[in-house]
């Protein structure tokens, strides 16, 4: 099992964000893929259940992608969106029939006949470890799923599925602003169990480098700039190579829709930070000295 060095991520890439076009999508794609870059990050969700379908345009049109992009894509996540469904609010559902029916309609969106790796989005409170594990596995022997993961899970929820069904990555949020995996247990469990570990928001969400930041961030945004003269990069590069410099293998989901800081991002996945310098930018972001 591997991933390119950074996961291509799609949610801002449609009406949650962009806004491409289909001609946009096609030049995006290829030029990720030139870069070697052949994972895409998706979920049903994004663009309000719209985003899967409008990528899938570009492979309807140009079949010779299929063989050389691996999809992720996500489902449980319930989101009403007006026109779409009459979900009475935002739920989870984990269940065989929710799992079964969104697979089928994300390969239709996509144009796709497998996904590569099929991620229960959010956890479940009803989640049935056994069903999960049937409906995947037969999912998988019809060849329409190759491999399965979490994203969000806690320590506990992956250990239950896995007494079950073996999970090959967990995507957490994992990022300078939000460093809590690194204590909570979730990332040791993956690292003990050899499960993938991929970050969603590796930048924040954009928020670190907001020009108007609070207290945290300006700490955070001080400490990074610091760094950034002292390894003679991008400032959003020493935000990546924290994650990268990590000895847990961390593959950042990257979520921009800009062709050059992907590049960029790239390149931070070579540069090594020192360990004091991982721990200072840690305690940017708590706010306090370590014990
Ligand atoms: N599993 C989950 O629950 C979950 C949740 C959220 C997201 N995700 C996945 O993770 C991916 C990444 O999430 P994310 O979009 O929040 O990631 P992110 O990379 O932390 O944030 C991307 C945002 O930061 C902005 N940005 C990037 N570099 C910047 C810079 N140097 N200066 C200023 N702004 C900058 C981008 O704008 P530009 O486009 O202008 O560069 C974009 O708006 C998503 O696409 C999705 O695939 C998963």
């Amino acid at each position: 099992m591997s991933f390119s060095k950074v996961i291509v991520g799609t949610m801002r890439l449609g009406s949650w964000g962009a806004a491409f076009s289909s001609s946009d999508y096609e030049r995006f794609i290829d030029e990720c893929l030139d870069l070697g870059l052949n994972d895409f990050d998706h979920a049903d969700i994004y663009g309000g259940y719209t985003t899967e379908e409008e990528f899938g345009r570009v492979i309807k049109k140009r079949p010779d992608l299929k063989s050389r992009i691996r999809l992720t894509t996500k489902c449980s996540i319930m989101m009403p969106v007006d026109g779409r469904n009459s979900y009475p609010l935002k739920y989870y559902d984990s269940s065989a029939k929710h799992i079964k029916d969104s697979v089928d309609r994300s390969l239709q969106n996509l144009g796709v006949d497998q996904i590569e790796y099929l991620l229960l989005h959010r956890p479940d409170y009803w989640l049935d470890a056994e069903e999960v594990s049937e409906t995947v596995n037969a999912l998988k022997s019809a060849g329409k799923v190759i491999r399965f993961g979490v994203s969000n899970y806690t320590r506990s929820q992956m250990s239950y599925l896995q007494s079950k069904i073996e999970l090959d990555v967990n995507q957490m949020e994992i990022s300078v602003n939000h460093p809590d995996a690194f204590e909570d247990g979730s990332l040791d469990y993956c690292k003990e169990k050899s499960i993938a570990i991929t970050a969603w928001s590796p930048l924040g969400g954009g928020k670190i480098f907001e020009s108007n930041p609070d207290k945290r961030t300006k700490g955070i945004q001080q400490k990074v700039k610091q760094l950034a003269k002292k390894y003679e990069c991008r400032e959003d590069q020493i935000l990546l190579s924290w994650l990268s410099t990590h000895p847990a293998g961390i593959i950042p989901v990257l979520g921009t829709s800009k062709i050059e800081r992907i590049k960029s991002a790239l390149k931070a996945t070579a540069i090594k930070m020192e360990r004091n310098d991982w721990y200072a930018l840690l305690e940017a972001s708590i706010g306090h000295e370590l014990a």
